[in-house]
């Protein structure tokens, strides 16, 4: 008896400890400073640059437009870019149901500079709401902050497209632990475009290669296992993987030459002319190959030669696995 006492005590401190932890958090983040007084004036250049990293690096316009997913590789529907509408839902394993937001002037033409630099690179929205990962603040954290600046001199430039869509829900205990996750930006240098390796590094780490090149364990990237491949994607037809992007010869794409690699992507350019349908029995491509095909040979090949620097994982990956009818 006196030792179910004690294990009732133990239990009722526990979970009395684990109510108020989750009270704390609840109250007291997203921890964020206020948004910062900002006033961005973009010139043409600005907004030009900012239209290529939004398009076809950072690809922000991948999920924050309509999206043809009857074609290979779902091309933006012409004329929705930015209206926000893409769906995350738990049918595709997450935990609850959120919804790209409106990234015209519909959505955000209320938003100072500040609000939105501190949304994209910090995760925290205009309402204060911590945003769901899924928007990749922390990499966009780490960018330059004139390549920030620049996206948000792209964004004002957008028509306004009225399409509002609902608030993010979020299931418990994600609801919760998803409020720690927003924390100040700390912006890198762009490095010299002379140096491959390096420039290689900073637009892969724009574009997000590595969310899902890698294995992913609660929405996290497994360490050591980075463009080794292994992300997986639930559909109704099967599931689809990302592929060990490494140099192993056999199991990632040693074989490929830089030229072979450039060509692959801008093959993708002239859009719907040349991509393939997809039917309701195939598997779709998360990979935004239209977008990313937009990008300069150049920076294509310096991707390539930092993706050259790795080590090469061995991780053979089955990336298209059909359900048995
Ligand atoms: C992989 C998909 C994805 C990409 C890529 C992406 N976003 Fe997002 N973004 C989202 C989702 C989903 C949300 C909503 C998150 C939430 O509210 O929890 C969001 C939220 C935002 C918000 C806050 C809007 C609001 O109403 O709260 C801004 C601003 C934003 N994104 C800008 C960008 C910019 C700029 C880029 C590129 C640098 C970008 N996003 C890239 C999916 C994405
Ligand atoms: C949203 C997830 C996602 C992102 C982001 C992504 N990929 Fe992929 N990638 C995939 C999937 C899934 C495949 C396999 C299906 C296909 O070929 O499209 C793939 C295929 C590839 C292939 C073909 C490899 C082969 O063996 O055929 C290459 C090369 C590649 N990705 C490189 C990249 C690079 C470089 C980036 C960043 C600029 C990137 N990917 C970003 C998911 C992604």
């Amino acid at each position: 008896m006196k030792y179910l006492k004690i294990l009732g005590l133990i239990i009722l401190v526990v979970a009395t400890l684990g109510l108020l932890s989750g009270v704390y958090i609840n109250a007291t983040f997203p921890k964020a400073d206020p948004a910062p007084a900002l006033s961005i004036v973009g010139n043409e250049q600005s907004v030009e640059r900012g239209r290529y990293l939004a398009n076809h690096v950072a690809a922000c316009m991948d999920c924050h437009s309509k999206r043809d997913w009857t074609f290979f590789s779902g091309p933006i529907v012409a004329g929705s870019e930015g209206s926000g509408g893409e769906i995350f839902n738990r049918e595709m394993g997450f935990p609850g149901e959120i919804f790209s937001p409106n990234l015209t002037p519909h959505h955000i033409g209320d938003w100072t500079d500040g609000e939105l630099y501190r949304a994209i690179t910090t995760g925290v929205a205009k309402d204060g709401h911590a945003l769901f990962p899924v928007m990749a603040y922390h990499r966009f954290g780490t960018m330059p902050k004139q390549d920030i600046y620049d996206i948000i001199s792209y964004l004002r430039t957008l028509k306004p497209i009225k399409n509002d869509l609902p608030a993010p829900v979020l299931d418990f205990p994600v609801s919760l632990l998803n409020k720690l996750g927003p924390k100040p930006a700390v912006h890198e240098v762009r490095p010299d475009s002379n140096n491959k390796v390096l420039y290689g590094a900073y637009l892969v780490n724009a574009a997000g290669c590595v969310d899902c090149h890698s294995k992913v364990d609660k929405g996290a990237v497994v360490k050591g296992t980075e463009f080794g491949g292994g992300m997986e994607f639930e559909q109704p037809a099967g599931i689809m993987r990302a592929p060990n992007i490494t140099m192993h010869k056999t199991s990632g794409i040693g074989n490929w030459t830089k030229e072979l690699f450039v060509e692959r992507f801008k093959a993708y350019s002239r859009g719907k002319e040349v991509l393939p349908k997809v039917g309701k029995n195939d598997l779709a491509t998360p990979m935004p190959w239209t977008m990313y095909a937009g990008m300069k040979e150049s920076d294509l090949e310096a991707i390539y030669l930092f993706l050259a620097s790795l080590n090469h994982q061995d991780n053979q990956v089955v990336t298209r696995e059909f359900n048995k009818p």
